[in-house]
């Protein structure tokens, strides 16, 4: 009978370890399939994203490490437009101005979050159908949110039909943030923030938060909180599907906010997204940037956008406009310079003197990565010439983006040697960005063109050396 138990027991130990042998097992052929795309780099307490080996491009999946990216709450950002909800840019212009570049970085960014992000769960989301004054009152009563609301959670989307202005009270804040079309002369109290929007009717998409703290000039110290709603208007206006919360919702719409601007703002003739601010580069008073200027990178990224819309869209319309974003590249020279007067370079910034040029790094690998996307779905022949003229450049070039005297670090341009200016090291962040670029365009390369994958490898290879 001891016996009997004793085998039994042994039976079952067999048993539970085979179970738990085999859990393990599970849990470690899933971590090495399901290794994540991304390498976490720490570097001065700041944290920073490079590719990993199962990290796979496609010009309609995600667009490098930029789901990470929260271009509204970059401080280059002045606040976000009243009429197209994309970020207005203060980095040229104090007054703010709007800048394609980061538009489409904006879009690309919520676009790699869809992506990254869809299955994750939604928060709680509040919705009310329709919102209008009171009768007898210009304002309606205000509604109330039972629960608190996570301040980062403040996701909202409505549509504004008329004349009228939202009131969204944040108790715990003390803030009162209205969205309003009219104009709001009420400057007593302090603790108001007034969004004047444009436009109506339209559908408005906005993060609560981010417009309060550009407006404060400051990071909300309460986290979370109640928030109460009215409306205030003539009898006739109202709000529709206000839908708070949703942030599935908001990066959607703030996709098409920035393909919209971009559908509507390129120039038909040149393809070019202008840029209106008079600039000169650094601290070379003799070298101006052309006016307005276009911008080889702003071509290359919005392309990239363009493609993924229109991987939804297949839509002729968008196609067209994703030949003219290229347009500027290939067919003049008006975002080209040539090194030593021979190796073409794609300019983030186009000097005014046409023999002059800057080489920025990581702005010609931009407009050459979208130039790759555009001819995945579009493979002319002009854009292969393009792309291989390009990358005869870099094997020539790249050595002179090595760091003289900080080793296996990355510069920035090549003003050193076309401007005889100090050497242009690359930033933390900007070294960070030349990484991921040639590790991208290196599996980009792998299977159709060895050795160029090979040059971009080992560049990456050198300057990852340099962070670790
Ligand atoms: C990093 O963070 C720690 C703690 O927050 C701080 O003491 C230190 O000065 C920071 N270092 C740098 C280089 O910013
Ligand atoms: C909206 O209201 C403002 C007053 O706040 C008025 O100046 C403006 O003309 C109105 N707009 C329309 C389209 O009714
Ligand atoms: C949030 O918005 C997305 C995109 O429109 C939608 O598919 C989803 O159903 C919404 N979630 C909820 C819970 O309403
Ligand atoms: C651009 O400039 C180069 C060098 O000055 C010149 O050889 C070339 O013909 C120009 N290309 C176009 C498209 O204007
Ligand atoms: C790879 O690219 C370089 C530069 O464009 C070119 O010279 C070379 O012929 C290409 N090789 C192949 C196999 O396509
Ligand atoms: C630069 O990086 C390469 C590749 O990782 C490495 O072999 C080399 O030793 C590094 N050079 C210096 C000076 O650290």
């Amino acid at each position: 009978m001891r016996c009997y138990f004793r085998r039994l027991i042994y039976l079952l130990l067999l048993v539970v370890s085979l179970v738990i042998l085999y859990q393990l097992y599970i849990i470690i052929h899933k971590s090495i399939n399901s290794q994540s795309p991304f390498i976490i780099i720490h570097l001065k307490n700041r944290t920073y994203r490079i590719l990993s080996s199962s990290f796979k491009y496609n010009s309609h999946e995600s667009y490098l490490n930029f789901a990470y990216f929260n271009v509204e709450q970059r401080s280059r950002v002045l606040y976000i437009d009243y009429l197209y909800d994309i970020p207005v840019s203060s980095q040229w212009q104090s007054s703010g101005h709007l800048y394609p570049i980061q538009i489409a970085q904006f879009g690309l960014s919520h676009w790699s979050r869809l992506k990254l992000n869809s299955k994750t769960k939604q928060n709680h989301i509040h919705r009310f159908e329709r919102i209008q004054p009171s009768k007898n009152d210009y304002c309606s009563s205000w509604y109330i949110i039972k629960n608190k609301i996570f301040l980062s959670d403040t996701f909202i989307h409505f549509t504004i039909s008329s004349n009228c202005s939202l009131h969204f009270q944040f108790l715990n804040n003390n803030i009162e943030l209205i969205y309003s079309t009219m104009i709001i002369n009420d400057l007593t109290s302090s603790t108001k923030i007034i969004i004047p929007l444009q436009g109506f009717p339209r559908q408005v998409n906005r993060h609560m938060l981010i417009d309060i703290e550009k407006s404060i000039q400051k990071i909300l110290l309460i986290k979370n909180d109640f928030i109460q709603i009215r409306i205030c208007g003539e009898p006739n206006s109202f709000i529709n599907q206000l839908i708070i919360g949703n942030q599935t919702l908001y990066s959607q719409q703030a996709f098409y906010s920035a393909t919209r601007w971009l559908l509507n703002t390129q120039d038909f003739k040149t393809g070019c997204w202008f840029i209106h601010v008079k600039r000169n580069y650094g601290n070379h008073h003799q070298y101006h940037l052309r006016m307005p200027w276009c911008s080889a990178m702003a071509q290359g990224q919005a392309a990239s956008l363009l493609v993924r819309l229109y991987s939804l869209t297949k839509d002729i319309q968008h196609l067209l406009a994703i030949r003219r974003a290229i347009q500027p590249l290939w067919s003049s020279n008006m975002t080209r310079a040539y090194f030593n007067n021979r190796f073409l370079w794609l300019e983030e910034y186009p000097l005014e003197s046409h023999g002059k040029g800057l080489f920025v790094l990581n702005g010609c690998l931009y407009a050459l990565l979208g130039t790759i996307d555009v001819y995945t779905i579009d493979p002319q022949p002009y854009l292969l010439e393009l792309i291989n003229e390009i990358i005869i450049s870099l094997h020539h070039m790249l050595p002179y983006y090595i760091h003289p005297t900080i080793s296996n670090w990355s510069l920035y341009d090549l003003s050193h040697i076309t401007m005889k200016s100090k050497i242009n090291t690359a930033s933390d962040s900007y070294h960070l960005v030349h990484i991921i670029l040639l590790q991208c365009l290196s599996q980009l390369f792998k299977k159709t063109n060895f050795s160029t994958s090979q040059l971009f490898d080992l560049y990456a290879r050198r300057f990852i050396s340099a962070i670790s």
